[in-house]
């Protein structure tokens, strides 16, 4: 199968879980939930769920005991970027090809529309009944993590800063909620200690490369294929690969993180193509 197609798949049993999960909110204010659901439901690649269903599958031969942590690495997600969009951060008008939450629904509804999103991972990791796994979430999603790294990309807006502060960056904004998929998906699935440590290797490098390949396409993508608007970081002074490196250098690196978080699953046999499918579409992705 098509490394797009399986995503497809997964979005969809996903979207499922997740309209469940909403739909059981039913004292929320209608308001504030369709601000919710506007975000969650307009789309994206639904990559973090894929991870966590595919970690799983490989640890137990059976994904669905991830579905809940599934779901709440994408609300989690999803939280990430209606914040990350709102004035005060990168102020974006655009996100998975629809006006900005804020813009939506004006900004206190967007900045409450994400802490419910947050706290709702939470309640749906959850009902997984496995502590560890919401601790995972809990250390990526917060100041050592998701949130630590926001921080400093805010931090060091308009700075130059070294490759080893933006590798820094990087890994807390991008890579720790990439990481934790993988590895709350292979705590959901009893995964035994060393498929961990190599799944949160690859981890690492995929989100390094997905971050790389981001900032790549702020420069050379098509807002209409994205989603999102491009050349906002150069004009937002954006610590990012392209700014410290160029565009040629960036693409070369993007190469050797994909081929050092291949190198991370090489005690696998082809029962991991999908996460080495993943890496190569992550490299080639235009979206
Ligand atoms: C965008 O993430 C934000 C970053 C972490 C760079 P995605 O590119 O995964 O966004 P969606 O979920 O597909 O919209
Ligand atoms: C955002 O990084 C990372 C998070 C939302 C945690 P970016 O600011 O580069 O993401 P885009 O380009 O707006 O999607
Ligand atoms: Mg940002
Ligand atoms: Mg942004
Ligand atoms: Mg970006």
């Amino acid at each position: 199968m098509q490394v797009e197609d399986f995503l497809k798949l997964c979005a969809v049993r996903v979207d499922g879980a997740l309209e469940t999960s909403l739909a059981s909110c039913t004292e929320a204010p209608s308001e504030l939930l369709a601000a919710i659901r506007y975000s969650l439901k307009a789309g994206g690649k639904r990559l973090r769920p894929a991870l966590v269903l595919s970690a799983c599958g490989l640890a137990c031969g059976d994904d669905t005991p991830a579905l809940p942590g599934a779901c709440a690495l994408e609300m989690i997600h999803t939280y990430s970027l209606i914040h990350d969009d709102l004035p005060a951060m990168d102020n974006d008008d655009l996100r998975r090809g629809q006006p900005t939450s804020h813009k939506m629904f004006g900004e206190a509804a967007a900045i409450l529309a994400g802490d419910a999103l947050l706290t709702l991972a939470f309640q749906e990791i959850s009902r997984s009944g496995n502590i560890d796994a919401v601790r995972e979430l809990a250390l990526a999603s917060g100041a050592e993590g998701m949130v630590g790294g926001q921080y400093l990309d805010m931090q060091a807006e308009g700075r130059t800063i070294t490759l080893d502060e933006l590798r820094r960056i990087h890994a807390g904004k991008t890579g720790a909620l990439i990481t934790a998929s993988l590895r709350i998906g292979a705590l959901l699935g009893k995964a035994p200690q060393s498929m961990l440590s190599s799944l949160t290797l690859y981890g690492q490098h995929l989100g390094l490369l997905f971050q790389i390949t981001d900032d790549i396409l702020d420069v050379v993508g098509d807002s209409a294929v994205l989603g999102k608007s491009i050349g906002k970081d150069q004009k937002s002074g954006k610590a990012t690969y392209p700014a410290l490196m160029g565009l040629s250098r960036a693409r070369a690196l993007a190469d050797k993180t994909a081929d050092t978080a291949l190198k991370a699953l090489q005690d696998f046999g082809q029962e991991a193509d999908v996460f080495r499918d993943i890496a190569a579409f992550l490299l080639h992705r235009n979206h």
